[in-house]
């Protein structure tokens, strides 16, 4: 239990490591105007973004964490975002994808920082709690 939860923590970190390197290189196609590589860039990221937003849905369920709904309202808000600029990805036009894009980018990481540290935090005390009782388990 206490490793699992640890387990997790690493899990969560490092799809956000994955996430931040997929911004920059969509980042990076669209200020050197590359339309094809900043497709694939997004393709990439809303598929990784969608995996990693279920991955921690199943955890905040699995752990009966009590602030699953605002977190997930959160996540669905990012949903939307993505819709948009995938939107604005098929319409073509890149001057207002940067915007939405550095938007967004913002949005995320604002929600690392909001919702997903406190959710990290409370995994880190499932785990240090499940250490404490561990010995009383085997007596
Ligand atoms: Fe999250
Ligand atoms: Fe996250």
């Amino acid at each position: 239990m206490s490793k699992k939860a640890l387990g997790l923590i690493e899990l969560i970190e490092r799809d956000h490591r994955n996430l931040e390197a997929l911004f920059e290189k969509l980042r990076s196609a669209i200020l050197t105007g590359k339309a094809e590589q900043a497709q694939t860039a997004f393709l990439q990221l809303q598929v990784s973004e969608e995996e990693h937003f279920a991955v921690e849905e199943r955890i905040m369920r699995e752990y009966r964490y009590p602030h699953l709904e605002r977190h997930k309202t959160y996540h669905d808000s990012l949903r939307k975002t993505m819709l948009t600029i995938e939107r604005v990805l098929l319409a073509e036009r890149p001057k207002n994808l940067h915007t939405d894009i550095a938007e967004y980018i913002a949005e995320t990481l604002n929600h690392i920082e909001e919702a997903d540290n406190p959710l990290q935090t409370f995994l880190r005390d499932k785990a240090s709690d499940a250490a404490k009782e561990a010995p009383h388990k085997s007596l």
